[in-house]
């Protein structure tokens, strides 16, 4: 037989990306479905998540676990920049005959009717614009929360980025996806390239995409830092999923930060008394 030719086309995030990896990979793959669970109970347990209760879900994806808050009685709306994870969720929705509403929009830029109870950015989504966007994000996060509620946003911490590097590859239902990641350590950010190599010899690579530019790794200083000059206060840093909760290590999988907008202080406290 002759060897095989490979044959490269390039795809952007909407036209096959988003849909091959926060539709397809997730459907195949159990860990992933179990993982969401543990996202929602952690998310519940640690910012006190209640039915009837109004959440902000950013950078949602296909809405799995927008749609698990849902079936809790969680009044959730979530917000993705790609057009066909939304109709995604939006139609897993309306299957199930849940409250959750779905709309697309880009975080580092956005604004909302009537601030939520609850914001949250799950599956490593913070952190793939510039500093200027990251920042607008969580000023954009900050007026989309109540006073006296509470956020709780993902990205990826420099410390353990360097597993990450180097290539490596997975073999899936469509042939082996193969990543060749990058740790840029002047710019702090991970990034690389994601190539699908069919069966039939055809290599799909990624083309335009907003994760193109890698993920900016914050440390814990800076993300504080970032979080206190926004107005947010009690930034904690948690390493993994599990309950009950573990801090932040070195080597952990997750960065995951919970912070809190100051509530109001009450009219009483605030009442001036008169001079006499
Ligand atoms: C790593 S995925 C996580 C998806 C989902 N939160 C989850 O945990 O399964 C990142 C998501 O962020 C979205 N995204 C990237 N940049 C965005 C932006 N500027 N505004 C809104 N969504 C964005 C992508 O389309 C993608 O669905």
């Amino acid at each position: 037989m002759p060897p095989k030719r490979f044959q490269r086309i390039e795809k952007t995030w909407d036209e096959y990306w988003a849909e091959y990896w926060r539709i397809r990979l997730v459907q195949e793959d159990e860990v992933v479905a179990w993982k969401n669970q543990q996202v929602v109970d952690f998310s519940t347990k640690m910012l006190d998540i209640k039915p009837g209760m109004r959440i902000l879900d950013l950078g949602c994806g296909a809405g799995f676990q927008a749609n698990l808050f849902a079936e809790n009685g969680i009044l959730v709306h979530g917000i993705d920049i790609s057009p066909p994870l939304i109709k995604h969720a939006a139609a897993i929705a309306k299957k199930k005959k849940l409250s959750a509403t779905f709309a697309v929009g880009n975080m580092h830029d956005f604004t909302v009717k009537e601030p939520y109870d609850r914001v949250l950015i799950l599956g490593m989504s913070f952190g793939f614009g510039t500093d200027e966007e990251n920042e607008a994000t969580l000023r954009n996060v900050f007026t989309a929360v109540k006073p006296g509620g509470q956020i709780l946003l993902t990205g990826q911490h420099p410390y353990s980025a360097s597993t990450h590097t180097g290539p490596e590859w997975v073999e899936t239902n469509d042939g082996f996806l193969v990543h060749h990641g990058e740790f840029d350590p002047i710019t702090c950010r991970l990034g690389g390239m994601w190539e699908l190599v069919r069966p039939d010899g055809t290599v799909i690579t990624e083309g335009d995409n907003p994760e193109s530019d890698g993920i900016r790794c914050y440390s814990v200083p800076e993300l504080a830092r970032m979080l206190l000059d926004v107005g947010f206060n009690h930034p904690r840093f948690f390493g993994s999923w599990m309950l009950p909760p573990t801090e932040l290590q070195w080597f952990s999988t997750e960065m995951i930060t919970v912070a809190e907008r100051p509530a109001l202080a009450s009219a009483s406290k605030t009442k001036r008394v008169r001079k006499v």
